[in-house]
């Protein structure tokens, strides 16, 4: 399964100005934490269009963590201003202090490390730990909860559903390129698997999907009304 995604990637992968490529990861360049973790903070609850523009004005102001952890706390909620959820801002603004007051300016590596840090939970952690040092970490987002709940036909709804999402997530990371694995699978939630009109004639997936066989694919996943 995570070949055929992965060869999917190679080939079809979004340029983001975070993201180093799968071309150049081959090529042996590693992704700066600090980047990886300011655009998934930014990514949570904004769309990858709308965060662009401020995740180039936030590191071409502010290059390195060691930088935003000495900016003024005014500065970086007006440069935040438009994105929304200010409390990101304020956790962001205290975690950067955190890693370089006790962590030397250095991202810690390992997930049990980045889930201490302020704001920094369970999918944020594990976003960091897969994509910028390749651990074998399972990022589960509003994409992959929609790819995996199709290719698995689960008619539980959401949030009951998590768990079992979870945990096929989980088992679906490989072990070769987790990095590129976690970025492949929500770039196939965002641009194949869309929860209106997928694009099954183009997904790798395809032939495993139980959603696409069953032909429930675009009710899924399922939701308990709030
Ligand atoms: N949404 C949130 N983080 C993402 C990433 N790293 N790649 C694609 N879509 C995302």
């Amino acid at each position: 399964m995570s070949k055929s995604l992965l060869a999917w990637y190679d080939k079809s992968a979004r340029e983001m100005p975070w993201r180093v490529g799968p071309a150049e990861r081959r090529q042996g360049v590693q992704p700066d934490p600090y980047r990886i973790w300011l655009s998934e903070v930014m990514l949570q609850q904004t769309t990858v269009a709308a965060v662009k523009s401020y995740f180039i004005a936030f590191t071409s102001r502010w290059p390195k963590v060691t930088d935003l952890a000495e900016a003024l706390d005014a500065d970086v909620m007006s440069a935040w201003a438009g994105l929304g959820y200010y409390a990101r801002a304020r956790n962001l603004l205290k975690c950067a202090r955190v890693i370089a007051s006790e962590h030397d300016g250095v991202f810690p590596q390992t997930y049990e490390a980045l889930i201490k840090l302020p704001g920094i939970g369970p999918y944020t952690a594990s976003a960091i730990s897969a994509i910028a040092f390749d651990a074998q970490s399972t990022v589960v987002d509003g994409n992959v909860e929609r790819v995996v709940s199709r290719l698995y036909d689960i008619h539980t709804p959401l949030p009951a559903s998590k768990p079992e999402i979870t945990a096929k997530a989980e088992d679906l990371t490989p072990p070769q390129r987790p990095g590129d694995y976690a970025q492949a699978i929500m770039d196939l939630g965002a641009t194949i698997c869309t929860p209106r009109n997928p694009v099954c004639g183009l997904c790798p997936w395809r032939a495993q999907c139980a959603g696409w066989a069953a032909g429930t694919h675009t009710e899924l996943p399922k939701k308990t009304p709030k």
